[in-house]
């Protein structure tokens, strides 16, 4: 690592999370196990990510409610190692929540209150300029303001810090205005399903979304296929990197690991076939475990892991 700064700008939420046999459908009730709260939110999870697998010096700029739960998240993130001066405290306001239900099969079903980080502003971010120039690498999610992230993605590029948009959660399409400022974006299949309008359901169609997604104007695409790995495509080719096999016990927060372990192989000079192994690899690792941060590996188990043959 050069000593610059990784910055990850995004959300940070608590997530209470249920057991289910099965995910509710519309109107149905289901009569849960277990209930814990914990550590989430996707930048939070991001930064966590960074941290574990070895990345040196980690900024989270966010924004937390002046309350408990906010309280916790930011002695959490200190034990982690992670810069958390940037973070705003707004008074008044609560911090952001997810309620999360996972299913045997470790699938989940997740709805976000959004709270404060909904109240992470551009001018927020332009305060940040110098720190923000002085990074290695930016990172950036959906669960903020559309314009404090477009902000953000300006500033990256005016001086010239590479950025990853993890597009997540992506409702529908995303302006290509902004799409086209994005050097790398990483959607898992549901979310570049609405970015491109075409449903990713396997290998072929995550391939024609990618290529929709890049004539928008994004130079780089990863779509992460789960148990399938990821798929990576720029305008000249796509590659596909299998991930291991392992037991599902919860993918909350997996793309967030993936993300994370990409952005730190790729600043520590991996080339791409290496940064998506020791990013797929992380991930494999984080959907062994349940919840979002608790699941997050360290460096020693994802190197531990790989070495495994
Ligand atoms: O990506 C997983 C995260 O999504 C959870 O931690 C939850 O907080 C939601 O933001």
């Amino acid at each position: 690592m050069s000593g610059r700064p990784m910055i990850v700008i995004g959300s940070a939420n608590t997530d209470m999370v249920m057991e289910v046999p099965t995910l509710p459908t519309h109107g149905e009730t289901v009569l849960g196990h277990e209930f814990k709260i914990v550590s989430g939110g996707k930048g939070a999870n991001q930064a966590v990510a960074l941290a574990r697998l070895g990345t040196r010096p980690v900024t989270f700029i966010a924004c937390l409610g002046d309350d408990d739960f906010g309280r916790a998240a930011l002695d959490n993130y200190k034990k982690d190692n992670i810069d958390t001066d940037h973070i705003v405290i707004k008074e008044g306001a609560y911090s952001g929540v997810a309620c999360i239900f996972v299913a045997e099969d470790g699938e989940n079903a997740i709805g976000v209150s959004a709270g404060a980080n909904a109240l992470l502003t551009p001018e927020h971010i332009n305060q940040n300029e110098e720190l923000i120039s002085s990074a290695a690498m930016v990172l950036l999610q959906l669960e903020t303001p559309l314009e404090t992230i477009e902000r953000a993605i300006d500033l990256c590029n005016k001086h010239n810090v590479p950025v990853i948009l993890n597009p997540a959660p992506a409702k529908g399409p995303l302006d290509s205005r902004i799409l086209a400022k994005v050097q790398l974006l990483t959607p898992n299949e549901t979310e570049a399903s609405h970015l491109s309008g075409i449903e990713v359901v396997d290998l072929a169609s995550a391939e024609q979304a990618a290529k929709k997604l890049l004539e928008l104007g994004v130079k780089e695409v990863i779509i992460t296929l789960g148990e399938e790995g990821a798929l990576h495509c720029t305008k000249q080719d796509c590659h596909h990197i299998k991930a291991p096999a392992v037991k599902v016990v919860d993918t909350t927060g997996a793309g967030d690991t993936f993300t994370g372990g990409l952005a730190t192989a790729l600043t520590e000079g991996l080339d791409i076939e290496k940064a998506l192994l020791f990013a797929n690899h992380a991930a494999a690792l984080a959907v062994t475990k349940a919840g979002a941060q608790p699941s997050v590996p360290t460096r020693e188990q994802v190197e531990a892991f790989l070495a495994e043959k």
